[in-house]
């Protein structure tokens, strides 16, 4: 069987403020896509709302009071965003699914017949960190690589404590200490590592890469199995 690697990306990857980096990037995640395909390897990418998903759920927050419902907004801007990714790489010939799978299942058997998946959210109750973890649990990749927008787990929140660490290597255990396991966030609401992700990883024994996926050779790194600037976690 091909090698498979499952990447969750963080939405706010795809709009960086200047419009030049918007395109660097997304040339650069091309291209990362087609040398993979051109080594007959595998690759899903999980894409996460970013933007749309916060307008959209700001928008309609004082109208709704389910979280479901908001969820359902956040997961469409999820399906915006992977629908973007999935254009941009069938423009140039890449063997991308020409469908966004609603399920992991149905991910699971595009990448069967695809060397490239993208997709978004599922459904309600997490967000797409948990949605590539378990894609990576049913593909049985090596680990699950979390591009974001930060360069590592912290010790605690850098935004709030100066005295926090990045941390190179981590335990899930001790990363749950962090995030929290198995709670749910609030639609919209954002971390480094979703607790309902930290939780999928601990079910299946999954390995983590938590890495500054606004530098796609860290990517890249992650993806050849070298040592990467980020956090490695260890089941
Ligand atoms: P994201 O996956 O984008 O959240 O889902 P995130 O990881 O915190 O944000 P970025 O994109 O990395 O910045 C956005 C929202 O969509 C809903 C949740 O409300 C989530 O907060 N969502 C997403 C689901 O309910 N289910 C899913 O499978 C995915």
């Amino acid at each position: 069987m091909s090698i498979r690697h499952v990447v969750a990306l963080g939405g706010s990857l795809l709009r960086p403020e200047e419009a030049a980096q918007r395109e660097t990037w997304m040339a650069r995640l091309r291209q990362l896509a087609v040398h993979l395909e051109g080594n007959g390897r595998k690759l899903a990418l999980v894409v996460g709302g970013g933007l749309p998903a916060r307008e959209g759920i700001e928008l309609a927050a004082p109208m709704i009071s389910s979280p479901r419902r908001l969820d359902e907004i956040g997961i469409a801007a999820t399906r915006l965003n992977a629908t973007v990714l999935q254009q941009i790489l069938a423009e140039i010939g890449c063997d991308v699914a020409a469908t966004i799978p609603h399920t992991i299942e149905e991910a699971r058997l595009l990448m069967d017949s695809h060397h490239v998946v993208v997709m978004g959210g599922t459904v309600p109750g997490h967000t797409t960190d948990t949605v590539a973890v378990r894609l990576a649990g049913a593909v049985q990749a090596r680990h699950c690589i979390i591009a974001t927008n930060v360069s590592h787990v912290y010790s605690k929140d850098p935004r709030h404590h100066d005295d926090a660490e990045a941390l190179t290597e981590v335990t899930l255990e001790e990363l749950g200490a962090i995030t929290g396991v198995g709670v749910p966030l609030e639609p919209g609401a954002s971390a480094v590592v979703d607790p309902m992700a930290v939780q999928a990883a601990m079910d299946s024994g999954m390995n983590l890469a938590v890495l500054d996926g606004r530098d796609i050779g860290l990517l890249d790194d992650a993806l050849e199995g070298k040592p990467f600037v980020g956090t490695t976690i260890k089941a």
